[in-house]
């Protein structure tokens, strides 16, 4: 980085923080906030900040800098989710214990072997240290029933193994799966709809590679599910982005070209409507004339509070619907098992691509899962989740009142914003310890809603109240 009179002028921060070799240059391209994360990131890589050893405040590294504060807080919250710093920042940030690549020196760059995505995971290992994690996605995975676990796993392991797996899934998890559906969804299933998937995200790409060929046109709820994005971008398809509004997707505005339409009816994700029945029957109808297909995530249906469940729009036409649900919420994401339901004829174009492409879902996990359903554990299991996601959520409604929307189902919660107050929030609260996720991510185009994405699945209700208490202050505060 070259230096220039723009260049910021590094002043004293103290005795006790390491003074960092850091130059910033108000005149490069790059965003002064992405310059400091790569310097810093340079600055761990070479040794110069150790394993353990901690760094100085954002306030006094912007004083050093002659930044803003925001553009330090950013870098370090980037440098977080990374894994290269752990603890909570206030009570001190600390560099990681990273695995061995993430400290050696970057491979040399290849075009044609460049990864697609801009995004880097966070490195395995990373910790969360003391931050309250309100960003949606993750389920409460602690609150399994560890005898029926184990059982399941036990008997999961009487099955034999088979040389031919069946690309429809194992008959036996295909009938407790439609069982399950009959009596959770009010879904009109049998055996022979279902086809047992890997999760959700395996369920869109069988569809994409089914039925999509290059440069057609897909409809995504915007803001919407970026993974739902990126898969049926992934298969050469043109995303168009379909706006949705307190109830979901605003079935006026959808064009008549789509080949598909991706859909969260039973909550939208991630502003948390619920599609009245109306609009299901104008989207069915929309459906009908158009010819497009509808594919319905119902990925956390299971849990809804304070209102009857509205059944699932494959229920109401199964020949233009395909259902896709997952245990991802309802269990855990790293069980890898879900499942799609489809008129016959795309069932067997789904179980044709599945062989084509050598996908499948393992055996002895189909075998575990159909055990934990068959017992009645699954439905044991997600009463109490029902209850205890419910204790979560009151406490948000309760210390953020009535700019709490889409609360009546799911595992998060939209809290709108005026565009200019989100960022600033979003940085305030990761100061004072909480992880929060803002719409930004979730749209393909430009910003339509603005605010938090609250995610109640993966802390603890103390955790909850400690995360909403922050963001109330800071709300009150603006
Ligand atoms: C909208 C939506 N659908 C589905 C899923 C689950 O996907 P999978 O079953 O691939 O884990 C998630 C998980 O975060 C989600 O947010």
């Amino acid at each position: 980085m070259g230096h220039s009179s723009e260049t910021t002028s590094p002043r004293p921060v103290g005795r006790n923080v390491p003074e960092l070799p850091i130059v910033l240059d108000r005149a490069a391209a790059a965003s002064l906030t992405s310059q400091l994360a790569g310097q810093l990131r340079e600055t761990m890589r070479a040794g110069v900040l150790s394993v353990g050893e901690r760094l100085p405040s954002t306030r006094a590294l912007a004083r050093q800098l002659s930044v803003s504060r925001t553009v330090v807080t950013e870098a370090f919250q980037q440098l977080y989710a990374e894994g290269w710093l752990e603890g909570r920042h206030g009570s001190g940030t600390r560099v990681a214990d990273l695995p061995d690549y993430a400290h050696a020196a970057p491979a040399p760059r290849s075009p044609r072997r460049r990864p697609l995505s801009a995004e880097r995971p966070a490195p395995l290992g990373a910790s969360a240290g003391e931050m309250v994690d309100l960003r949606p996605g993750a389920p409460w995975v602690k609150g399994y029933d560890e005898v029926a676990w184990r059982r399941a796993w036990r008997l999961a392991g009487e099955v034999a193994p088979t040389d031919r797996p069946d690309p429809y899934g194992m008959p036996r998890l295909r009938e407790a799966l439609a069982a399950h559906l009959r009596r959770t969804r009010a879904v009109p299933a049998a055996m022979g709809d279902v086809m047992v998937t890997s999760g959700t995200g395996n369920g869109l790409d069988l569809v994409a590679a089914t039925l999509l060929r290059p440069g057609d046109r897909v409809g995504v709820e915007e803001p919407g599910y970026r993974t739902a994005r990126h898969i049926f971008a992934a298969r050469g398809a043109e995303i168009v982005p379909c706006p949705v509004d307190a109830d979901g997707v605003i079935v006026e505005e959808l064009p008549d070209d789509l080949v598909l339409l991706y859909t969260t009816p039973a909550h939208q994700y991630p502003v948390g409507g619920r599609l009245p029945i109306s609009r299901r029957e104008r989207l069915l109808a929309w459906a009908r004339r158009t010819g497009a297909i509808v594919i319905e995530d119902d990925y956390d249906a299971e849990f809804r509070y304070d209102v009857t469940p509205l059944p699932a729009l494959y229920g109401l036409d199964p020949a233009g619907v395909v259902l896709l649900g997952t245990l991802s919420k309802s269990l855990a994401p790293d069980v890898g098992v879900g499942w799609v339901l489809a008129a016959p004829e795309l069932l067997d174009g789904l179980a044709a691509t599945r062989k084509r492409l050598a996908d499948k879902t393992p055996g002895p996990v189909q075998a575990a899962v159909a055990v934990l359903l068959e017992r009645g554990d699954l439905a044991r299991h997600l009463r109490r989740m029902r209850l205890e996601y419910a204790r979560r959520r009151a406490v948000i409604v309760d210390i953020l009142g009535d700019r709490v929307r889409g609360d009546t189902a799911g595992l998060h919660v939209l809290v709108e914003l005026p565009a200019a107050a989100v960022r600033p929030l979003v940085a305030a609260a990761w100061e004072r310890g909480v992880m929060l996720d803002s719409t930004e991510r979730h749209h393909h185009g430009p910003l339509r809603v603005h605010g938090l994405v609250l995610g109640y699945g993966s802390a603890t209700v103390n955790e909850v109240r400690k995360g909403c208490e922050v963001v109330a202050k800071l709300l009150a505060d603006r």
